[in-house]
């Protein structure tokens, strides 16, 4: 195996560049190497002036997201070795504006977030003395999946309705909605439910499941979209049925 690779990049600054261009830089092909490194490699030794971003290296912060060889992927969680012998190529998320090199802008998610509610809600408080809100194993097994969602965005880039419609919520926003309606501690399920009853919201999803497979964190956001689907029509049903409340 070769002992360098070439990594083909994606350079972009506003102030000089009308458009997206690349950059080869030759970097060490390492078997504990991740692409990470490289780029790490890149701006210490090549040229110091490539952005992006990064944290944790441990698959925990979620910054690190970007497209490998046409995939949303965690550069850190991602080996050269896998691409050998390369080139292999390394461009910003998919879907979003670029703000400079690898670095794209995700306030539209972060604005939009709140939107369903994304903690506890609460519309009657037990009394403090009554002590904690208590769980089984099985209320936590509930939920539990959808907690793990590191909002790193790879299931923004890999979902063709978000790329067509930026005015859709988008997978890990309904995945984090899930994840509060299906907790035993929480009371907020029908005020999330009427923002996300809309083609904004769950049904702008037409389950094409590209965002579960580019989960880091198998909280299967597709999975959490359609059981919230089928909620939300026993609900309206429901309410034709019974009449409003
Ligand atoms: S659902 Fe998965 S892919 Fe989407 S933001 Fe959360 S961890 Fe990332
Ligand atoms: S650097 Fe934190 S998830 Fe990759």
């Amino acid at each position: 195996m070769a002992d360098t690779m070439t990594m083909r990049v994606t350079r972009y600054e506003p102030d000089l560049d009308h458009e997206p261009r690349t950059q080869d830089f030759s970097i060490p092909l390492r078997d504990n190497w991740v692409v990470l490194d490289g780029l790490n490699y890149i701006k210490d030794q090549l040229d110091g002036t490539l952005s992006y971003r990064w944290s944790c290296r441990m698959g925990i912060c979620g910054s690190c997201g970007m497209m490998v060889d046409d995939e949303p992927v965690l550069t850190c969680a991602t080996f050269l070795v896998d691409y050998a012998p390369g080139p292999i190529r390394v461009e910003p998320l998919a879907n979003f504006p670029v703000v400079r090199d690898l670095v794209v802008d995700i306030s539209d998610f972060i604005e939009r977030l709140p939107r369903v509610s994304p903690w506890l809600v609460r519309h009657e408080d037990e009394p403090v003395d009554d002590g904690e809100y208590l769980q089984t194993p099985g209320e936590l097994a509930e939920y539990e999946q959808y907690s793990m969602c590191i909002n790193c965005m790879l299931c923004y880039s890999a979902c063709p309705v978000y790329g067509l419609d930026p005015g859709f919520i988008g997978p890990a926003a309904i995945a984090l909605a899930q994840r509060y309606n299906l907790d035993s501690r929480d009371q907020g399920a029908a005020d999330r439910l009427d923002v996300l009853i809309h083609p904004d919201g769950l049904w702008g999803c037409t389950f094409v499941g590209e965002c579960t497979t580019a989960c880091p964190k198998d909280v299967d956001p597709a999975g959490a979209i359609q059981r919230y689907k089928l909620t939300a029509a026993i609900e309206t049903l429901k309410s034709y049925v019974e009449g409003p409340s």
